[in-house]
């Protein structure tokens, strides 16, 4: 099964640690070879912006996401042969 990260990028999310987030969630895709296997996009403002920065992943919404805890959640989220 291919990996999905949408990553809010409406002004909310984005200026509250997205644009962060989306630096950290590169860079962690890329030190494990995996950037090709894992569809990353970005998204419009998805109407949850009280509860952002938001990212998806997997199907799944979470909230709230800043640099400490992105790559703890890619770790549990993604599926990886
Ligand atoms: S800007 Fe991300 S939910 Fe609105």
């Amino acid at each position: 099964m291919e990996n999905s990260i949408k990553i809010c990028m409406g002004s909310s999310c984005y200026s509250r640690g997205n644009q962060e987030n989306l630096e950290h969630i590169e860079r962690y895709l890329s030190e494990r070879q995996i950037d090709c296997s894992v569809d990353l996009r970005g998204s419009r403002c998805e109407g949850l912006c009280s509860e952002g920065p938001i990212v998806e992943i997997n199907g799944q919404i979470h909230g709230g996401v800043n640099a400490d805890t992105i790559e703890q959640l890619l770790d549990q989220q993604l599926i990886l042969q």
